[in-house]
């Protein structure tokens, strides 16, 4: 495995999730992801790329045996220092979510996945992953920023009022992309843009059936900041089954 996108930027990532508006999107993400993963105490459960670990810690707080999973060195060395600072029994792994021949088929109960699918380029191949991965019935929870509004060409127009409204073109655009805005993560990184039909379609042939979609208004602070938000929403969380059987590819 080369550098990683996130190799650059982790100690940026790592102080805008503490202290800048990035952490307020995180907050509200996560905070409806435990809401859709429910009961974990004594559950297998991986975070698939966790990053810093920051959900990786909310789920061992809970009392899940927590493997998490990312590919950029820089961000798994944050993540293990804030487990040496405070042990919570995460175990953290390198390895690339579109294969990850570490982690053995049927490993986990359940798998969360915390706005990162955007920036995995085959959306196939980590999903097949997570399915195998996965048991039969296990779950698999995962938020996205939502796959109809911030697209590649998302712009915030001024009304009468003040207020932002958003501007929407370009939703068929799929393919990487990169916001202008260079002080933000997707300028910094980019993303992966795909329809919802796509993300729809990859699931059901990976064989993980949707059970509950969730379509978030920002609230508190984050609206406050971008109220466009509270008009469409910015992410896309999911709650999915690994079907009994899966279907060989
Ligand atoms: C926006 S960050 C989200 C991190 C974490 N889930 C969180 O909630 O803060 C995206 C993460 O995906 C990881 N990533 C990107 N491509 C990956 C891949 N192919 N396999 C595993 N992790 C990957 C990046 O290294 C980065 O840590």
């Amino acid at each position: 495995m080369s550098r990683a996108a996130y190799d650059d930027i982790a100690g940026w990532y790592d102080e805008a999730l503490r202290s800048g508006p990035l952490g307020r999107f995180q907050d509200l993400a996560i905070s409806i992801v435990l809401d859709l993963v429910g009961e974990v105490e004594g559950r297998r459960v991986c975070d698939l790329a966790c990053g810093q670990g920051i959900l990786s810690r909310r789920l061992a707080r809970l009392g899940a045996v927590v493997t998490g999973v990312d590919i950029s060195r820089g961000m798994l060395d944050l993540a293990r220092r804030y487990e040496r600072d405070e042990p919570q029994g995460v175990d953290y792994v390198r390895g690339d979510a579109r294969s990850l021949p570490q982690i053995h088929d049927e490993a986990f109960e359940g798998l969360v996945c915390n706005l990162a699918l955007m920036d995995i380029p085959d959306l196939e191949a980590a999903l097949r992953t997570v399915a195998r991965v996965l048991r039969p019935g296990g779950w698999f929870v995962f938020s996205i920023t939502h796959p109809c509004f911030p697209t590649p060409s998302l712009g915030w127009t001024s009304r009468v009022d003040d207020e932002l409204e958003p501007e929407i073109p370009d939703y068929f655009a799929e393919g990487f992309w990169r916001r202008d805005n260079p002080e933000g993560v997707r300028g910094k990184v980019g993303s992966y843009h795909r329809t919802m039909g796509t993300y729809v379609n990859a699931l059901a042939r990976a064989g993980l059936s949707i059970e509950h979609l969730d379509e978030p208004r920002a609230t508190g602070d984050l609206a406050e900041r971008i109220p466009g938000y509270l008009e469409v929403p910015p992410f896309l969380v999911a709650r999915c089954k690994r079907d009994l059987a899966l279907v060989e590819t």
